[in-house]
């Protein structure tokens, strides 16, 4: 059975047919070919998958469209703005925070939703608030920093 999809993806409003059972991994990657969120655990347990509904991080692997209906997601592909990276990305090159580069979409997306919420995190609040997503190349510490560096540069941005 299926229904009609309607979401704003990465800004833009989206509209499709889509299976009672598929999932938003699924419909990312597959229907609309956004291809930033990976598909890896499976169970909600490393993070790859994850995109942001309403600003909240969610792992999409896990998560039915149908959940999805009506809401905002966005993925690593609307982080750029321009052919620019944004201020997260920067610090992510920056600071070697990515080899294999497989877990860095969710990572980011994750990142984002943590400096929505910390301001200006501290080392060991990064490494709190992205707990959930796992990376077997950096050992964390490039991706700490990067985004501790980016938090502290948006927050001089603010004040
Ligand atoms: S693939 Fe979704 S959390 Fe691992
Ligand atoms: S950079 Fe390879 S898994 Fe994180």
């Amino acid at each position: 059975m299926t229904f009609t999809l309607r979401m704003t993806v990465n800004g833009r409003p989206v509209e499709l047919e889509v299976d009672h059972d598929e999932l938003l991994l699924d419909v990312l990657r597959t229907r609309l070919d956004l291809t930033a969120a990976k598909r890896s655990c499976e169970i909600a347990e490393c993070g790859a998958c994850t995109v942001l509904v309403d600003r909240q991080p969610v792992s999409s692997c896990c998560t039915l469209a149908w959940d999805a209906r009506g809401r905002r997601v966005d993925t690593a592909e609307g982080l750029a703005r321009d052919g620019e990276l944004n201020p997260l990305q920067e610090a992510f090159a920056e600071h070697g925070a990515l080899q294999c580069g497989y877990c860095t979409p969710g990572m980011l997306m994750s990142a984002t939703a943590l400096l929505e919420e910390t301001r200006a995190p501290t080392a060991e609040e990064v490494r709190h608030g992205l707990r959930g997503t796992l990376c077997r190349c950096t050992g964390y510490r490039g991706i700490v920093e990067a985004v501790v560096a980016a938090g502290a540069q948006r927050a001089g941005h603010a004040a």
